[in-house]
């Protein structure tokens, strides 16, 4: 589906660093010049205090919208509480002590996972395949990089890629040591917010039926390990029984060990 019917861009107010920043978007995802009028897309964008907010045009209740910010709300929460070698997502990246292995994450989504692998010292290349999500991670990233907290991490650590994973394996000369996968997967109970991100993150996404195939497709780029996350108590993503798995809280890492070295 071309994307310019799909979402497009709003101003909301004369404030010149919103419009800037919103044209400049207009430009980048190819989409019809920002306006001030409602267009009648299923989604729209919107600047809003030089953040990029996405909103469903068809929900009842207008919401503030999805956006990403690594020092407030569900990015946060995860890096603050999944920040620590032993937490089982590093474990079954590969991290342990004075080891940092190169990572692709190849469902990038929100960047709460790359975030807390980039804060432990990996190398993460990120790739997102759907360009409204790839738009709110990339707006969340330029933010970070003028946060003195934070910008280290993403100015030397990461990189992101607007791209079909399974394409950008067969493009790049990069291999890396640790593929990561969170495809979507069946509804969890969390909070009302939680919710509310998710859902819209569904409506845009859909449910990623290709994971089996994106899963063999890592398998053949990793040199070392793909790690796919799964809800504790879901069934393994595809045919083959992963080599082992490491249970966290709510999730569990489902770790295929490859011998491509
Ligand atoms: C559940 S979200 C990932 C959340 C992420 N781990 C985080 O911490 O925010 C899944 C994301 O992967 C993306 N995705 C799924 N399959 C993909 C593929 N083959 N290539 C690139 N992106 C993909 C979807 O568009 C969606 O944004």
């Amino acid at each position: 589906m071309d994307i310019k019917h799909f979402v497009s861009i709003k101003l909301e107010s004369p404030n010149p660093e919103d419009i800037l920043l919103s044209e400049i978007l207009a430009s980048r995802l190819s989409l019809s010049p920002p306006s001030f009028s409602d267009d009648n897309t299923p989604f729209k964008f919107i600047f809003h205090e030089s953040r990029l907010q996405l909103h469903d045009n068809s929900a009842e209740t207008q919401s503030k919208g999805l956006f990403v910010d690594f020092l407030a709300g569900a990015s946060f929460y995860r890096f603050k509480t999944e920040k620590s070698i032993h937490h089982p997502l590093a474990k079954a990246v590969g991290i342990k002590k004075g080891v940092r292995p190169s990572i692709c994450d190849a469902t990038a989504g929100f960047g709460a996972d790359s975030f807390v692998l980039a804060y432990l010292g990996c190398n993460v290349t990120m790739v997102e395949r759907s360009p409204l999500i790839w738009a709110l991670l990339d707006d969340g990233i330029r933010r970070a990089l003028s946060n003195p907290d934070i910008e280290t991490i993403f100015r030397s650590l990461v990189s992101l890629h607007l791209a079909e994973s399974m394409i950008f394996f067969k493009n790049t000369s990069n291999r890396f040591q640790t593929i990561y996968l969170d495809p979507m997967y069946p509804h969890r109970k969390k909070s009302a917010l939680n919710k509310m991100r998710m859902r819209l993150l569904r409506s845009v996404v859909g449910d990623d039926e290709d994971s089996a195939r994106l899963l063999t497709a890592a398998r053949n780029h990793a040199l070392q390990r793909v790690v796919v996350k799964r809800p504790a108590g879901a069934p393994s993503i595809g045919q083959e029984k992963p080599s082992y798995a490491a249970e966290g809280k709510h999730s569990r890492y489902d770790v295929y060990l490859t011998n491509h070295l």
